[in-house]
């Protein structure tokens, strides 16, 4: 297994947040392991969402329990705070590199400088518009299926959706971050599996930056604008629970005057889901820590690892989500 080097350069990352936990005694001065100890680089997109939360946690508590030096950076939504964070582990000498990419494109010259510093770089939750070979893995979710699950449920209780009964059922879309795999790749599957009943519109469509503010503003001027909304499509829990408070605030009633399917399923969702303000939820699973750990290891060791791990995730209901609440992690 190959060890960690001292870092020549100290660092400065002043601009967003830094971290290390296990054995090495921080970013700035690299790690000084030579005892076999895994040391990971990871950049994680920021801290937008419960889902990101909760993806932090599991990261970072086994990291923990299985003794590997994480260096863990918060980029801020920021692709340059990101790409700045890859550099420095490059820079530090980690042994793998680790990060969930702010949006798809734009990582082809740093990925390339970890290539030839001859470090691994593994892809956590979201994908890469980039050169395969620049990569050792991707894991993390098919967000083009989230988005189909979220279709297929429309196309199947679209009479129920159709509150107003006019004939046309009428969605507005609370898209992710502009640029994002989970916002390209939800909405395509959306629009692919609405296309089989025609009085499924999208009327409007706007980024909420899967955050629960932004959620709630786009949501507010889409009511300012349109009394003809059946259907929220969100997403990420977040923006249907901003959704949710501007629903509330214009005196209308969530889940039932207009209809919200949402994506994740972490605790504020589910309980909103149970409590008959959301009406389905697909499943996202954030907690990647061990799957991801588990890959380290395995490339590091010089084992074949599949070029794409998929995470298992299923679709709750409200009665779901009332069974699955007492059990639910995250
Ligand atoms: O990349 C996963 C997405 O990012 C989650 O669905 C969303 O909540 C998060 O911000």
């Amino acid at each position: 297994m190959k060890k960690t080097l001292v870092a020549a350069a100290a660092i400065s990352l002043s601009t967003f947040a830094l971290s290390s936990c296990g054995s090495s005694s921080g970013a700035d001065s690299g790690s000084d392991s030579n005892d076999g100890t895994i040391t990971m680089g990871f950049a994680q997109v920021g801290a937008e969402s419960g889902w990101r939360t909760a993806n932090t946690k599991s990261i970072q508590d086994t990291a923990k329990a299985e003794g590997v030096d994480l260096k863990f950076t918060d980029a801020q939504g920021k692709q340059e705070n990101q790409i700045q964070a890859i550099r420095s582990y490059i820079q530090q000498k980690v042994d793998v590199i680790a990060f969930s990419p702010v949006v798809e494109t734009g990582f082809d010259a740093v990925l390339q400088e970890a290539k030839a510093a001859n470090i691994p770089v593994i892809l956590t939750d979201r994908a890469v518009d980039a050169d395969p070979s620049l990569y050792k893995t991707f894991l993390g979710s098919d967000f083009v299926v989230e988005g189909e699950k979220a279709g297929d449920w429309l196309v199947e209780n679209a009479k129920d959706a159709d509150v107003d009964g006019d004939g046309t059922v009428n969605v507005v879309q609370l898209e992710g971050t502009t640029g994002a795999a989970p916002a390209i790749d939800r909405a395509e599957g959306f629009a692919e599996k609405i296309k089989a009943d025609d009085s499924i519109e999208i009327t409007a469509s706007q980024t909420g930056d899967f955050t629960r503010d932004g959620g709630k503003q786009v949501m507010e001027s889409f009511l300012q604008s349109d009394d003809s909304i059946d259907v929220v499509f969100a997403h990420n829990d977040d923006m249907g629970l901003g959704a949710i408070e501007a629903i509330e605030a214009a005196g209308l009633e969530p889940g039932k005057d207009i209809k919200i399917i949402t994506i994740d399923a972490v605790k504020d969702g589910m309980q909103a889901l149970a409590d008959g303000k959301i009406n389905y939820i697909v499943e996202c699973n954030p907690l990647l820590g061990p799957q991801l750990m588990d890959l380290a290891k395995k490339v590091l060791d010089g084992e074949e690892v599949p070029a794409r791990v998929l995470t298992d995730e299923t679709a709750f209901t409200q009665e779901d989500a009332k069974a699955a609440l007492p059990d639910r992690q995250y």
